[in-house]
């Protein structure tokens, strides 16, 4: 049996991206179709996405959905794999001059809840025939922004007296809960007593994050250890009572690479191509980095990447401390990202203070975050948490060792070059158990000390490049689930 599945998300690789959920949702339906299921996904319309579309056609008139006239949804495809998209065109919502989230003042949209709700409410109109010649059996919805699906499928099974699609809910980040004021709630015509501790309401609040987590069938999570860590106090961003009751319900998934996109023997983005066993185009990659951030052309200076969003999550404070030791070590770093301005700023002046060694850029930019990855010889993603993280798995298929804290899908994915993994030819980064500036030097300092043994460290570089993080186990877990569910 073919089964019919809905993605429901806020971005998605290529046409709107602004972190990891955009990769996994580009990469995930094509990886199910693949394995035979029919999926579809639906996104809110914003203009890269309406811009990005082939064939975009009205499926249904929506008229006025909270409080906003003339909400369409049409339906088109993907031009690069023909993967179809449904798309709700409500331009006072989306057609915004921010990112899909903020304004130009990094501040939320003051009307994120309806923003989002209509996204929910599409999502559950879908698996009640709004499109007559498709609905689907599963709606899989991602993190908060999708998260009042299962609550507006839940209301409708209620008024239908039967069931209508399963929901699966997958977070990619608890730190990201939808949390608005309580009187918002009104706005979302859902039953009145889905306003409860057991359901969307969150310390006198709503919150899309627990509607996913209250009203989905099931939960998962973008790793094993992520799945664990969120049921715990420290780190359940204060759902983590909900989780543990729910935890037979919910299952860690790591994500996969698209190596579609990023193979360092195709990689459209890059001048020059290497492999495991053609390691010289790497060097090239290296120098070309070096030229393009105007630091030293030494070729044997330990390189240090970052690609990242600037936020408290990455842990970058923390490796802003350790640049006095890379640099001391003849080491050079470059970091590309954007965030929090106290952190770009912070940044900014490190390398100031060193520019022939550090080099830091403020943007976002698929074609540098390649070049980055593959020019550097260590990514370090020093995480406070970190639900699965791509970066490091993009790192290990360049050779780009990885350099992690012990978190999250940083734990499940990355072995410390420590002597016995080495010895066990087992070693593929750098990984430090606490979160502290002497945990931080230490893994910094095996960095070095590996690069300075060049036949082992190119043997830790092809046994990195072969670590299969593709999507297909993936992908059968998910759909092992959905059958469970149908
Ligand atoms: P998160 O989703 O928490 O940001 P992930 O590691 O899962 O972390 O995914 C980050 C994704 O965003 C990767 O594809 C990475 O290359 C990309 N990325 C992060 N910062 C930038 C940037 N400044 N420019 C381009 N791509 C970026
Ligand atoms: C989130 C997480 C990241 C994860 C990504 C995709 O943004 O921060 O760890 O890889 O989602 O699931």
């Amino acid at each position: 049996m073919t089964i019919r599945a809905l993605h429901v998300a806020s971005e998605l690789y290529p046409l709107l991206k602004t972190g990891g959920l955009a990769d996994v949702a580009g990469a995930l339906p094509p990886a199910l179709i693949e394995r035979g299921a029919d999926v579809r996904v639906l996104l809110p319309g914003f203009p890269t996405v309406l811009a990005g579309l082939a064939d975009l056609h009205p499926i249904a008139q929506l008229g006025r959905r909270f409080d906003t006239p003339g909400v369409t949804l049409e339906r088109g495809t993907l031009p690069s794999n023909g993967l179809v998209v449904y798309v709700i065109r409500a331009d006072t919502l989306y057609d915004r001059s921010g990112n899909p989230y903020l304004d130009d003042e990094h501040v939320p949209y003051g009307d994120n809840a309806q923003r989002f709700a209509l996204l929910g409410w599409v999502a559950a109109q879908l698996a009640q025939q709004l499109d007559p010649a498709w609905s689907p059996q599963i709606v899989h919805a991602h993190d908060w922004h999708a998260g009042v699906a299962p609550a507006y499928l839940k209301a409708a099974e209620r008024q239908h007296g039967r069931a209508l699609a399963r929901s699966v809910f997958t977070v990619h980040n608890l730190a990201y809960q939808g949390v608005f004021p309580a009187h918002q709630f009104g706005q979302l015509a859902l039953p009145d007593d889905f306003f409860n501790m057991y359901g969307v309401e969150f310390y006198g609040q709503l919150s899309f994050l627990k509607a996913g987590l209250f009203y989905s069938d099931r939960i998962t999570t973008v790793s094993p250890t992520y799945a664990r860590e969120i049921q715990t106090l420290a780190q359940g961003g204060g759902l983590d009572a909900l989780l543990r009751h729910r935890s037979h319900d919910l299952s860690g998934i790591l994500n996969g690479v698209d190596y579609a996109v990023w193979n360092p023997a195709d990689d459209a983005l890059l001048d020059t191509h290497y492999s495991a066993t053609r390691l010289a185009g790497k060097l090239a990659c290296k120098e070309a980095l070096q030229k393009r951030f105007g630091l030293a052309q030494k070729s044997d200076a330990l390189l240090f990447g970052v690609v990242s969003r600037l936020t408290e999550q990455k842990g970058l404070d923390l490796l802003l401390g350790a640049v006095p030791e890379i640099v001391k070590r003849g080491g050079q770093l470059v970091v590309f990202g954007t965030g929090d301005p106290a952190l770009e700023n912070g940044l900014k002046r490190v390398a100031q203070a060193h520019p022939e060694s550090v080099a830091v850029e403020l943007g976002f930019d698929e074609a540098l975050a390649h070049t980055i990855v593959a020019g550097s010889d260590v990514i370090a993603v020093p995480s406070r948490f970190e639900p699965c993280g791509l970066t490091q798995l993009y790192a290990l298929a360049y050779g780009s060792l990885p350099l992690v804290h012990c978190v999250g899908g940083l734990a499940d994915t990355v072995a410390d070059a420590s002597l016995e993994n080495l010895a066990d030819d087992l070693a593929t980064g750098f990984v430090f158990e606490r979160f502290e500036p002497k945990g931080l030097a230490a893994a910094i300092r095996r960095a070095f000390a590996l690069y300075g043994r060049r036949t082992e460290w190119k043997a830790a570089q092809r046994r990195a490049m072969r670590q299969d993080f593709g999507w297909g186990a993936s992908a059968e877990r998910y759909l092992a689930l959905y059958r469970e569910l149908v």
